[in-house]
C-alpha cells in the first residue's frame, strides 16, 4: 500500500519532472510549494517568480517578506502554513498564468490538498481566487471574505504584492490577516474562547 510519504515525494518528483506545459521549458526549478504536510493553513499564490524560480521555494522575494510579515502580525507563524502556488514554474517576464496552463497544473494541487486537508485555504490575489471559485473576482469585493466550495473553506486575501505597489492597501491587508486568524483559530478550535471567534469574525464582516 501506498504511504502518505510515498505519495507526497511522487508527487513532488512529478512536479518537479513535469514538461507538460511551456512554462517547464523557460523554469530554472519547478515550485511545488512548502510547509508542513497537515497544515492547518494553505496559502495559495499565483506563480512563482524570478527568486522563487532560482531558489525552487515560494514566496521568498519582496512579496514574500511581505507576506511573512503579515502572518506574523496577525501571530500566524509562517512555518506552520504550507504555501503553494496556482502553477509550479514561473510564467515569462511573470505575467499571469495562462488559463490553460493553471489548468493543466491543477490536478497537482488538487492532490497536495487532498494530502494536507487543510482546514483554511487561503486564496493570495485575483488569480488563485479565479482559479479555485471559478468565477470572475473582483478584488475590492471579495478580499476578507470566506467561500465554502466541496467542503472546503476558502478566504480571499489580496496578493501580498499589493500591499507593496498600493502601500495604502497595508491596513486592510493586516486586518484580512487578523480575520483569517480568527477564522482559523474557529476551525481549528484553537486559541479563543468558545462562541468568541465566531463574534468577532462577525463584527468584522459587518464593518
Ligand atoms: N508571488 C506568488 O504569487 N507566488 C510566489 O511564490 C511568489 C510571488
Amino acid at each position: 500500500m501506498c504511504s502518505n510519504e510515498d505519495a507526497w515525494n511522487t508527487l513532488r518528483q512529478e512536479i518537479l519532472e513535469c514538461q507538460q506545459c511551456p512554462l517547464s521549458k523557460s523554469r530554472t526549478h519547478a515550485v511545488p510549494g512548502e510547509g508542513p504536510q497537515n497544515a492547518d493553513l494553505v496559502i495559495l499564490g499565483e506563480a512563482p517568480g524570478r527568486n522563487e524560480d532560482l531558489q525552487g521555494r515560494p514566496f521568498v522575494g519582496a512579496a514574500g517578506k511581505l507576506l511573512t510579515e503579515l502572518l506574523a502580525g496577525a501571530s500566524i507563524d509562517r512555518s506552520a502554513v504550507f504555501i503553494t502556488n496556482t502553477v509550479k514554474c514561473r510564467p515569462p517576464e511573470n505575467r499571469p498564468p495562462a488559463p490553460r496552463e493553471r489548468e493543466i497544473c491543477s490536478p497537482f494541487l488538487q492532490r497536495q490538498l487532498f494530502l494536507i486537508r487543510p482546514k483554511v485555504v487561503c486564496l493570495a490575489g485575483r488569480v488563485p481566487a479565479e482559479t479555485i471559485l471559478d468565477t470572475h473576482v473582483r478584488m475590492a469585493a471579495m478580499h476578507g471574505k470566506q467561500f465554502e466550495r466541496e467542503e472546503q473553506t476558502y478566504y480571499v486575501i489580496y496578493h501580498p504584492a499589493a500591499g507593496l505597489y498600493t502601500r495604502r492597501l497595508m491596513p486592510i491587508m493586516e486586518q484580512d490577516m487578523s480575520k483569517l486568524k480568527l477564522l482559523l483559530d474557529q476551525k481549528t478550535g484553537h486559541g479563543t474562547p468558545s462562541g468568541e471567534g465566531q463574534r468577532r469574525l462577525t463584527d468584522f464582516s459587518s464593518r
